[in-house]
C-alpha cells in the first residue's frame, strides 16, 4: 500500500472520538473487485478529492464508502438525496430556543456542516436523485477550496484537514437526473462493479458461515447465469445484484431456493419476461 496512505491512517487513528461521534465510525468490510480499485479510492481520499463510485444498486457502493469510515477510524455523516433535499438539509437550519425565558436563535448544523468542522466524511447517496439547482451550494465545498460561506448565518467555514466527501450514483436509474458537468467534474470517478467468482463466494461465506456448499454454488450458478443475461440484454443489470443474491441465500435458509430467488430477485424485475426468465434460469438448477 502507498506510503501516503498509511501516513494518512496513523495520522487519523491518533484522532479520539467521544461515545457520540465514535458511533458513527461504519463498519468495513468492502471486498475489492480488483485490488487496485480500492487503494485508488483511498489516495484520494488522502489527497483530499471527492471520490464519487458509479454502479448498480446493490454493487457495494455504501459498504465501500463504510469501509472508508472504517479504515480510518472516522465518523460518517449521510445524506440521501431526493427531489426533497435543500439547502436546509445539507447545511442545518434556524431554531428557536427558549431558556428562562429568554428566545434565542440557535442554529443546528446539518451534516455538511458537522463533517467541514470536524474533519469527519460526508456519504451523499444518490446524489443525481437532488434537484439540479441544491447541489451548487457545495461547488467551494468540494474544490480546491474546500470551503462554505453558510448562506443561513454567514459564517465562512475552511473545512477541516480530515474532512471526506463520498458520493454515490446509480447512473441511468429511473428518476435520477443526468449529473450536472460541473458538479460531476468536481470528483475523481470509481466505477462499482458487482462482484462474482471466488470474490462473490467470500461474501457470502463472511456473511453465511453456516450455509451449505450445496447451497452456496446452486446460488452462485444462478448468479452467473442472470449475469448472461444482463449481459445479453434480457434482464436489468439488478438481476444481478450483490445484494439481491444475499437476501435470497438468507431466504433460503427457511424456504425452498425457488421462492427465495423469486422474492428476493424475479419480483424486483420490471416486465413479466424478465421475472419468468429469471424464474427458468432458476428451473435448471433447481428441480
Ligand atoms: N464488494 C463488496 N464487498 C463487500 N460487500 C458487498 C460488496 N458488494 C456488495 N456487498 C454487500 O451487498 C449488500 C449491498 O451493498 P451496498 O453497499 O448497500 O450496495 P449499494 O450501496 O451499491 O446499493 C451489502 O450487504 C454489502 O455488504
Ligand atoms: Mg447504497
Amino acid at each position: 500500500m502507498d506510503p501516503i496512505i498509511l501516513n494518512e491512517r496513523t495520522k487519523r487513528l491518533a484522532r479520539v472520538y467521544d461515545k457520540h461521534k465514535e458511533d458513527l465510525v461504519q463498519e468495513g468490510g468492502y471486498i475489492s473487485p480488483v485490488r487496485h480499485l480500492w487503494e485508488d479510492v483511498l489516495i484520494s481520499a488522502v489527497l483530499k478529492k471527492p471520490i464519487l463510485l458509479k454502479g448498480p444498486s446493490g454493487s457495494g457502493k455504501t459498504k465501500l464508502a463504510q469501509s472508508i469510515s472504517h479504515f480510518f477510524n472516522q465518523p460518517m455523516h449521510s445524506v440521501n438525496c431526493s427531489v426533497d433535499l435543500d439547502a436546509e438539509s445539507l447545511l442545518g437550519f434556524k431554531t428557536i430556543n427558549t431558556t428562562d425565558g429568554q428566545s434565542i436563535i440557535e442554529f443546528v448544523e446539518g451534516p455538511v456542516v458537522q463533517a467541514m468542522k470536524e474533519g469527519h466524511i460526508l456519504y451523499i447517496d444518490e446524489i443525481n436523485m437532488a434537484k439540479p439547482e441544491t447541489l451548487p451550494i457545495l461547488h467551494s465545498v468540494l474544490d480546491h477550496r474546500r470551503m462554505l460561506t453558510n448562506p443561513f448565518t454567514g459564517e465562512v467555514i475552511h473545512a477541516h484537514p480530515d474532512f471526506t466527501v463520498v458520493a454515490a450514483i446509480n447512473e441511468g436509474y429511473v428518476g435520477t437526473s443526468p449529473m450536472n458537468e460541473a458538479l460531476k467534474n468536481r470528483f475523481i470517478s470509481f466505477a462499482i462493479p458487482y462482484l462474482s467468482g471466488e470474490q462473490l463466494r467470500e461474501i457470502i461465506q463472511t456473511l453465511f458461515p453456516q450455509a451449505e456448499t450445496a447451497l452456496v454454488d446452486t446460488m452462485m450458478n444462478i448468479n452467473e447465469d442472470l449475469k448472461k443475461q444482463v449481459l445479453n440484454g434480457l434482464l436489468a443489470e439488478e438481476a444481478a445484484s450483490v445484494r439481491s443474491l444475499l437476501d435470497a441465500i438468507a431466504l433460503a435458509g427457511h424456504m425452498p431456493v425457488k421462492r427465495a430467488i423469486q422474492y428476493a430477485i424475479a419480483e424486483k424485475m420490471d416486465d413479466r419476461m424478465e421475472r419468468e426468465l429469471v424464474m427458468e434460469l432458476v428451473e435448471t438448477w433447481v428441480k
